[in-house]
């Protein structure tokens, strides 16, 4: 490992073996920390922290934040990463209890330890589905929280927890709005979708929603991780929320387009299943979602691929490891 003089300190990442969570514990070891990785494995992959686990400076815990005492993970740790959660926006119509449970209970549960063990900041994984079905696009940061989903909702909550808690117990909170993060080591998204279903059939492909489909800005994970680096070490007190998004969107449509020619196929038919609600893919679906990234830019942020190439690229790197 080489050493950084950046980072000596001691920090936590929950859903660490998540898809995001893994990429952020290879980058805070990169830089130097001391990392403690938490997840329940209950969707995180242990083969995802294989690079991370050489490290004497990595350690995992395999742990629940719904019903285990954090407290003692704690101990010595100065920031959290706080990435575990239940992510998947669809599940909400049908179970509306997850969401509450994985989000907010165990939001609060390492809200409670860290204001007990010493803790100086609280770095949040919310998403661009807390701004629900706005018109005002490009999104700041300021425009009111009206979530369509369970998923939005409760992420609106922690986020309005970790305010109350940042200013009642004095610590920094960061709070990343992500838009759709898309690369290597994900495992549920539209990509592995379409990438599935044309592997089962290459001449046509089952596309959830109405022609062209809804129109939303992706990123890449790396780009996301450097954001998240970036936005966090800019804030040493007070609460801060940044939106971290491409500054392009693009439609489902033309995702489809880039899988088909990255996969080498020709003349597939699309079938649109037409629906719900004006054209979004499922109940809770945003149907349109580009995210105004003007403060994080401020802090000298910026991606280095579009939507389109974060696909294109992201789409490379799953059909590589599914080879
Ligand atoms: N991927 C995206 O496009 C996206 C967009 C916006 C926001 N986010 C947010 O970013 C974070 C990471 O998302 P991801 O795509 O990497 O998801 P992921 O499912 O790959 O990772 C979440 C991890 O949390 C763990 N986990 C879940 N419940 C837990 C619990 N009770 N205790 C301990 N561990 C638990 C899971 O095992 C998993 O490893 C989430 O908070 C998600 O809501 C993701």
């Amino acid at each position: 490992m080489t050493e950084s003089p950046e980072c000596t300190k001691k920090v936590m990442v929950t859903g660490a073996a998540g898809f995001i969570g893994s990429h952020l514990v290879d980058a805070l070891l990169e830089e130097g920390c001391q990392v403690l990785g938490l997840d329940n494995l209950s969707a995180g992959i242990m083969d995802h922290l294989e690079s991370a686990m050489q490290n004497p400076s990595f350690r995992m815990e395999k742990a629940d934040m719904v019903s285990d005492d954090l407290s003692p993970f704690l101990s010595g740790v100065e920031e959290v990463y706080h990435l575990a959660a239940n992510p998947d926006v669809r599940s909400g119509a049908h179970d509306t209890r997850s969401h509450f449970d994985q989000n907010i209970v165990a939001t609060y549960q390492l809200l409670e330890a860290c204001r007990g063990t010493g803790v100086k900041k609280v770095v949040f994984s919310s998403t661009s589905a807390v701004y629900g079905e706005t018109e005002s696009i490009p999104t700041r940061e300021t425009e009111p929280l009206s979530p369509i989903s369970i998923y939005g909702a409760s992420k609106a909550a922690c986020e309005a927890m970790i305010h109350a808690y940042c200013h009642q117990f004095e610590m920094a909170g960061i709070i990343f709005r992500f838009a759709n993060v898309v690369g290597d080591r994900s495992t549920h998204n539209v990509l592995h979708d379409f990438i599935r279903k044309l592997r089962d059939n290459p001449r046509e492909l089952e596309v959830l929603g109405a022609e062209p489909g809804t129109c939303k800005s992706y990123i890449h994970v790396q780009d996301c991780i450097r954001a998240i680096l970036k936005g966090s070490s800019a804030v040493q007190e007070g609460v801060t929320a940044y939106n971290i998004g491409t500054e392009d969107w693009t439609f489902v449509k033309d995702i489809a387009d880039i899988v088909v020619q990255e996969m080498g196929l020709n003349d597939v038919d699309y079938r649109w299943t037409g629906g719900v609600k004006g054209g979004g893919g499922w109940v809770g679906d945003v149907r349109k979602m580009l995210l105004s990234t003007e403060l994080i830019r401020s802090r000298g942020w910026a991606p280095c691929l579009n939507s389109q190439q974060s696909i294109r690229q992201a789409v490379q790197e799953i059909l590589a490891s599914k080879k």
